[in-house]
This record gives C-alpha cells, sequence and structure tokens, in this order.
C-alpha cells in the first residue's frame, strides 16, 4: 500500500510516495516517487503515478519508472539553495548569525559564530599562505582602521566615493548603482530601467570623530594603507621590482541597500595586494597557470554574445586580455579557488566596460561567480598604474620614489594589478559550493576542503561507559589539539554523530572501539565517501596531516574496512 510522507528539507517541505513492504519477514519502507513541495502537487502526483503504475505492463517499462524516480531523487540532491537557505542552514550551524539580531539586527553587518569563525580564520590563512608566505616578492603588513583623513582626499575618495540611490521605475524596489554603471544598469529583481532622474547621490564613507573634534573615516579599503606605507615597507623589506604588499583587514561602507546575506554587507574584511612594476619593464616574467575559465571580453558584452571558455593564456594571445601581468593574476586567482575546492564551472572573468571603469583604473578585470542570484562580483583585479602613488606624493609632498635596482633609476612605481577579494564572499563561494544534501543520510553533507573544514576530525570513544577506551580517547583527543582544531563527541550512537558532523564540514571522524586496545588502532571515517580505514594510533597525527594537505589518498592511508553498523546506529 502506497503513502505520502512529509520530509522537511533545509527548513522547506518535500512531499514523497512511500510504500511498506514485508522482505525475509521484516517491514522494508521504499520510495517510490517524489511528488512535489505542497500536499495538493503530491495527491495529484500521486494519483497519476499510481494510475502510470497500472498501465506499465512490461518489465522494462516499469524499469524506466524506478529510474525516473531515481533521477527526481538525484536532482533533489543536487538542488541548488538560495542565499536565504544558506543563511538559516549559517544560523542553525553557528556559522553566521545577524549582529545585534537581539534588538532586530541592524542591516548590513554579521557576527561569525564558532564554525563561522574558525572557517574565515582557515580562508585568510589559505590566502595569506599562498600570497605571502609561499612567494618571494610580496610581504604583508596590517594597516590602521581609521588613518589621516588626508589620505581619502588625496585618493579621491571624499569627493568621489559615492553610490546613486535609484529606484526601479518597474517594481519600485530602492537600489544602488554604481555611478559608472548609469548606462547599463538594471533593476536587479525584475530587469526594469531606474527613474535616473530622481537618483541621489549617496557617499559610502563612514565618518567618526577622533578626539574632541577630528573628523575621521573609517576605510573604506585596505589598499590606500598600502600606498601611504609604501616606501617604507619596500625599503625596510628589501623588497626589488616587480613586488607587491599584501593586507587582509576590515573595510567599512555604508552600502545604501545591503543584500544577499554576506554579499553585500557594511562591514566586510578584504584580502588585498597591491602589485607594483617599473611600468618601463613591464613584461610578466612568471610563467601564465594553465587555468581554463569562461571569458568575458568587453568587445564581447558589447556585441551581447556569450563569453566563451578558453585558457587564460589563450585570451592573451588572442589579444581579449592585454596585459600578459593581467593573464598571470587572473589565472593565478582562479587556481587559489579551484585548489580549495571551489567549482570551476562557476567562475568566469569580465573585463570592466570602459564607463564602469573607476577613476584610478586603466583596466579592470572582474572575478566573477555564478550566485543563485546571478553572476556577481567576486574580486576586483584592476590596473591602478601609478594613480595613488602620485596622488599621496602630490598630497603629502614626500617623495615617494624608490631607487630600482634593475634600470638604477629613481621612479615611482606602478600597480599593475590589484586582485581585491572580500573575505565574505570568498566564504560564500566555498559554502555553496560544498553544501550537499545526501538522501541516503538523509543530512547535509558540508564537503569543504579540509584546509577549510572549521573543525578537522571528531574524536568518538564508542561507548563511553568503558574506562578504556575513554582514557584512549582523551589520549588522542589531547594529542592532536596541540595541532589541529579537534572536537570529542560522545553523545549519541556513532550514526548521529557522523551526521552531525558531516553537517559542519569536519571532515575525518575517529572512532575507538574494543580493537583499538588489542590492536593500537582506530577507526577513521571518510565525510565525503563514508569510506573507513584502520589506521595505528601512533601513526594518526602524520596521517593526519597528509589527509588534510591532501597529499595522500584517503583509500591509500590505512586499511580499508566497512563497519555497516556504525553508519547505521
Ligand atoms: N581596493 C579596491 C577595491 O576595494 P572593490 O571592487 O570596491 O575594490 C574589492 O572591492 C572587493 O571587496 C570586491 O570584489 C568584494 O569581494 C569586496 N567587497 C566590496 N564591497 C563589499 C561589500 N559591501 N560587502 C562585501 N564585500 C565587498
Amino acid at each position: 500500500m502506497a503513502f505520502i510522507v512529509k520530509k522537511k528539507i533545509h527548513d522547506k517541505d518535500y512531499f514523497y510516495l512511500n510504500e511498506n513492504k514485508r522482505i525475509d519477514g521484516k517491514v522494508k519502507t521504499k520510495t517510490l516517487a517524489y511528488l512535489g513541495k505542497t500536499k495538493k502537487d503530491a495527491e495529484k502526483r500521486m494519483h497519476e503515478f499510481l494510475e502510470n503504475l497500472d498501465k506499465q505492463k512490461s518489465k522494462e517499462d516499469m524499469n524506466k519508472n524506478v529510474q525516473k524516480t531515481y533521477k527526481i531523487m538525484k536532482d533533489l540532491e543536487k538542488a541548488e539553495i538560495s542565499v536565504e537557505d544558506l543563511a538559516a542552514f549559517c544560523k542553525r550551524k553557528g556559522f553566521v548569525y545577524q549582529s545585534g539580531e537581539i534588538y532586530g539586527g541592524l542591516a548590513g553587518f554579521w557576527d561569525f559564530g564558532p564554525l563561522g569563525v574558525e572557517m574565515k580564520n582557515n580562508i585568510k590563512k589559505e590566502w595569506w599562505k599562498f600570497h605571502v608566505i609561499e612567494r618571494k616578492d610580496i610581504v604583508g603588513i596590517d594597516g590602521s582602521i581609521i588613518t589621516s583623513p588626508k589620505t581619502w582626499e588625496a585618493s579621491g575618495h571624499v569627493d568621489s566615493f559615492s553610490d546613486l540611490f535609484v529606484i526601479c521605475k518597474k517594481c519600485k524596489r530602492p537600489s544602488k548603482i554604481d555611478k559608472n554603471e548609469v548606462v547599463r544598469a538594471k533593476c536587479d529583481l525584475c530587469g526594469g530601467d531606474y527613474n535616473l532622474a530622481a537618483a541621489k547621490e549617496f557617499k559610502l564613507m563612514f565618518e567618526t570623530t577622533v578626539g574632541e573634534s577630528g573628523k575621521a573615516f573609517l576605510r573604506p579599503e585596505t589598499a590606500q594603507l598600502i600606498f601611504t606605507n609604501f616606501k617604507a615597507v619596500y625599503d625596510n623589506s628589501r623588497l626589488k621590482l616587480p613586488c607587491g604588499i599584501a593586507q587582509i583587514g576590515k573595510s567599512f561602507r555604508n552600502e545604501i541597500a545591503p543584500r544577499d546575506f554576506l554579499f553585500r554587507s557594511r562591514e566586510f574584511e578584504q584580502m588585498e595586494i597591491e602589485y607594483f612594476i617599473n611600468s618601463d619593464e613591464g613584461s610578466c616574467p612568471y610563467k601564465i597557470p594553465d587555468a581554463e575559465i569562461l571569458v568575458y571580453s568587453r568587445e564581447a558584452q558589447k556585441k551581447n554574445t556569450e563569453p566563451v571558455k578558453m585558457k587564460i593564456s589563450e585570451a592573451l594571445k588572442k589579444g581579449l586580455i592585454k596585459k600578459d601581468w593581467h593573464a598571470y593574476w587572473l589565472a593565478t586567482e582562479f587556481l587559489w579557488f579551484v585548489g580549495l575546492g571551489a567549482n570551476p564551472d562557476n567562475f568566469r572573468v569580465r573585463q570592466h566596460a570602459s564607463e564602469e571603469l573607476s577613476h584610478y583604473s586603466s583596466d579592470t578585470w572582474d572575478f566573477e561567480y555564478k550566485f543563485p542570484f546571478g553572476w556577481k562580483e567576486l574580486e576586483g583585479i584592476a590596473d591602478r598604474g601609478n594613480y595613488d602613488l602620485s596622488q599621496h606624493e602630490k598630497s603629502s609632498q614626500k617623495d615617494l620614489k624608490i631607487f630600482d635596482e634593475k634600470t638604477k633609476k629613481k621612479i615611482l612605481p606602478s600597480v599593475i594589478c590589484e586582485p581585491s577579494l572580500g573575505v565574505e564572499r570568498a566564504f560564500l563561494v566555498f559554502m555553496f559550493d560544498s553544501y550537499f544534501y545526501d538522501k541516503e543520510r538523509e543530512n547535509v553533507v558540508l564537503k569543504l576542503h579540509p584546509k577549510l573544514s572549521p573543525i578537522k576530525a571528531a574524536i568518538f570513544p564508542i561507548v563511553k561507559t568503558n574506562e578504556k577506551i575513554v582514557k584512549i580517547s582523551d589520549d588522542i583527543y589531547n594529542d592532536l589539539k596541540k595541532d589541529f582544531h579537534v572536537v570529542y563527541d560522545e553523545g549519541g550512537s556513532v550514526g548521529r554523530r557522523y551526521s552531525r558532523n558531516d553537517e559542519i564540514g569536519t571532515p575525518f571522524c575517529i572512532t575507538i572501539d574494543g580493537e583499538s586496545l588489542k590492536n593500537k588502532d582506530i577507526t577513521i571515517r571518510d565525510r565525503d565517501t563514508k569510506k573507513q580505514i584502520r589506521v595505528k594510533i601512533s601513526n594518526l597525527k602524520e596521517i593526519l596531516q597528509k589527509l588534510i594537505n591532501k597529499e595522500i589518498k584517503f583509500e591509500k592511508a590505512g586499511k580499508i574496512f566497512y563497519n555497516k553498523i556504525q553508519e547505521n546506529n
């Protein structure tokens, strides 16, 4: 007898047609079909399904039907989640909360919870390692959030860092548009035209007071602190052109319309590099990394044609990307994301139209990501020339030129590329690309790269009442926590503990059982495949490190074994 059941997935209702059958004396439930999201749909589809079932005479037809049902179920697993669903998930699991929520919140401000802060720190750590620690040509700084207000006068922010506040003529939704985008901007929601006659300019910098009456600003980008410190850093670090200065830190913008969860907020963090060259010595000495991506040139946008997938080096050869430095940085940034598990198919690079360029840039390419709310800027890579250094030189009356060893000349270097990425936007990318619903496990599996996972391993004593097992588990926990963020989890069945950790992206679960007492080994279970290996306790630390770094295949890291009872209990 078939019957309808309702399941809650990501807080939404889904209806299925189930059937109970007695097999080998036991009653087993089988799902026959997915029936939709409302009870009304479900009842209608159930009748259709049962009628069809009656009509299917041949075994072949029956198989096809089963396959179709399976496909619907598979699609459900892969279903993309909306940004609202992600925000709800992040709140439920302790990744991100709305700031000041107990007072009704404040638009555009977010707090990172216990798991969110770990993941955010991991993103920043990986970015710093890749862009600073592992390179000879880049050093870092950590500038202050409030600096001399003259900085912002010289950079042009005081006069021109503003957006236009506009209202859509069709759906009346208020929005912000970049002043440079006026010509092409259409309403995000309905595609309607904005009422440009009633547009109002809106200054984006937050003002504050230093001491009794000194007007100052919260920095709207970290970049300017790199420019004002440039000469000191260059001399102190004994840098040689071409070279870069990197910084990670908070930026603040009084956005007119903060929206899409963390995507556009008023307080966020940036990871920025100003990469300096001698503009007379232009060419890039580095090999352009092998990266294939959708390329959307200015010309293609003008002609309204689709972006084309190609190697970045090919886009350079074809003249779509004009400078080798730009090709190099675009490919490098793409590899950073993909190396940390982002889905390469969700990225494209788009060149700014000439009317879209910022006042300081002669060419800008944006890294765009296919968010559930459309293709949007993830990271900007602008050629800023020597606009900023020359502005600060003029304004401060200080000589900011450096001695270029190669040409033996005093020069004011140019910023050939400024890779500038928001930490929160990177956080969204990694979350969207790893969010997965597994119908077999009936829970979310957050397939984060282990390097980004908030918790690297969960340690389970199989029973919490066996003193010997608890002692080994404690020892393992105390040893691992010196090097990794691990948790000790003894609550509920092992199956329940697995799902709890799958949902928050813990890549490895370590179980200590009766065998561990005899053999001095434990089980490691892989989050994504549910495979298990047996590993000696003495090798655990080293193996865990290799697994996190993806230096060894899981199956090769120990002796494979399958423990069905653990998964299901
Ligand atoms: N220094 C150059 C600069 O700040 P930008 O395009 O204005 O350029 C760079 O910002 C990056 O900072 C963006 O690509 C985005 O990742 C992040 N970002 C900018 N505004 C943001 C906001 N309101 N909320 C979250 N991230 C933002």
